[in-house]
């Protein structure tokens, strides 16, 4: 290990992280309705701080109520919030992990707006409905804007308050500062549109008035599409920011004050390409109708999933730039099994090209998302400079001590990812995990044992813990 780099520690301006595998973020809907956190959560995010990895980015963290995805996911937008965030913390720290809080806001990329929103269009920068799932919105105002920068702001000092250890801003896969970088989606005709220059001022405002409250000596690191494919399903639509673009924004955000990127790609969530795998139809035929009345186009995509004769098209619009990817730059070491081979090559590091593109030109660390889950490929990528870490978000659902695996030598787990999606795809109403069925040897029983072992301990066994009455020595 001494000599690995995988376990060399990655050293920001602000922040050291133990070695180079993060958590990317990822959830399930573990949370109270209201945005208050649950022991579940806890015990989700303590499950990979325990598997080893340096640091853990957490899932989607809604700044305001109108700015979240949707409802059970803890928020971030009162005071309230700090002794929730504390406690996860320092369950986190009790495994020598980092833990970086995830801003963010949804504007008009709201699968389940959730009661509180309801007769309440989302916030975007444009009017124009959201083009997958028909999710509408409204052009915010200058006074939005400043309020939304503000919201920015409180969070970041409420996660200083809190103790842990650093901000990601979410300003990638279409959510709010997506809608403002794009050059395909925002059609703003103010100061905050038109140019590359105008459209990043959104971002880059938030970055200064996160540095103002919360100083210079506190890690910030923002995750950005390199590539938007605005395009990729709805093939009418402008197909976003290219590259050249995602680099320049990076430059402007470090002299803003950043301290690290988190390269991923789409600006959708989820994308053809992120998280670039499966698309099971019987799943997402069982989930999506907690989205049935989200958005205008729901109804007609529901359609597509539920009826077989319809999956070509589906298929086709899904799987069309997929096939106009570059090819790999390089393999990783030799994987015997063939299946296994062609599974890695086809999803590892599908963004590692614009990860080095952005680390060419920018000095901050930059990190990068997409499939990894192989010591020798990572291990490449860091050393050959396509980035200075990897995070891993699927791979880790499937095993969480991926991390300790390398460590004890194996390049590859035992039952590996197999990139199918069904995690993603049953989030919006069942307990996220694993539900490749192939990784249990078919048995059912033992997959659902696996997936609702996140919620033990419970609230109530925990808080019997600690209020146990000690008994009196005779
Ligand atoms: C169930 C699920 C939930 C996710 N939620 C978020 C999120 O809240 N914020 C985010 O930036 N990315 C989210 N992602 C994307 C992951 O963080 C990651 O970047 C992506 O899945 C690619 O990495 P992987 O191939 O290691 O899964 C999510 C992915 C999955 C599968
Ligand atoms: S369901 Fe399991 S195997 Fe499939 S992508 Fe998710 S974690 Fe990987």
């Amino acid at each position: 290990m001494e000599n690995d780099i995988i376990f060399k520690p990655l050293q920001f301006r602000n922040l050291t992280v133990k070695n180079r595998v993060f958590r990317s973020s990822i959830s399930g809907r573990w949370d109270n309705y209201d945005g208050s956190g649950s022991q579940t959560r806890v015990n989700w995010e303590e499950k990979f701080a325990r598997g080893g990895v340096g640091a853990i980015i957490t899932s989607f963290v809604p700044v305001a109520i109108r700015g979240r995805i949707m409802p059970n996911y803890a928020t971030i937008h009162s005071d309230e919030t700090i002794p929730f965030w504390r406690r996860v913390g320092e369950k986190v720290h009790e495994h020598d992990c980092k833990f970086i809080l995830q801003l963010s806001h949804s504007g008009r990329q709201q699968d389940i707006g959730g009661v509180e929103n309801l007769g309440k269009k989302a916030l975007s920068s444009t009017s124009d409905t959201e083009s997958f799932h028909g999710f509408l919105c409204q052009a915010m105002t200058r006074e939005e804007i400043q309020d939304t920068i503000q919201h920015f702001a409180d969070g970041a000092r409420r996660i200083r308050e809190a103790g842990l250890d650093g901000i990601e801003l979410h300003s990638g896969n279409g959510y709010l500062f997506t809608q403002f970088l794009s050059s395909g989606i925002n059609n703003r005709k103010d100061e905050y549109g038109g140019s590359l220059e105008n459209r990043a001022r959104f971002l880059l405002e938030v970055i200064k008035a996160i540095r103002k409250e919360v100083g210079n000596d506190f890690h910030l690191q923002f995750k950005i599409s390199g590539i938007d494919y605005n395009n990729a399903v709805i093939f009418w639509e402008k197909p976003g920011n290219t590259l050249a673009e995602s680099v320049q924004i990076c430059q402007w955000a470090e002299e803003a004050g950043a301290d690290g990127v988190h390269v991923s790609t789409g600006s959708l969530f989820p994308h053809p390409l992120n998280p670039i795998g499966g698309f099971d139809f019987d799943v997402i035929t069982r989930s999506y109708d907690t989205m049935l009345s989200s958005g205008i186009f729901t109804t007609r995509n529901y359609l597509l999933f539920r009826y077989g004769f319809l999956h070509p098209i589906f298929n086709f619009l899904w799987n069309r730039v997929k096939k106009t990817l570059p090819p790999q730059q390089f393999s990783g070491n030799e994987v015997k099994d063939p299946e296994m081979r062609k599974l890695l090559e086809d999803h590892q590091g599908r963004n590692l090209l614009a990860a080095r593109e952005i680390k060419k030109h920018v000095k901050i660390p930059v990190l990068c998302t997409g499939g990894f889950q192989q010591a020798s490929y990572i291990r490449q990528a860091i050393h050959d400079e396509y980035c200075d870490g990897v995070t891993i978000a699927r791979p880790l659902i499937a095993n969480n001590g991926l991390v300790h695996d390398f460590a004890a030598g194996k390049d590859l787990p035992d039952k590996p990812c197999t990139y199918c999606n069904k995690c993603l795809l049953n989030v919006t109403e069942n307990p996220l995990g694993c539900y490749e069925l192939s990784r249990f040897d078919n048995d059912y029983e033992e997959m659902m044992k696996e997936v609702m072992s996140v919620f033990h301990p419970t609230q109530f066994e925990q808080h019997q813990e600690s209020s146990k009455v000690p008994v009196p020595h005779r």
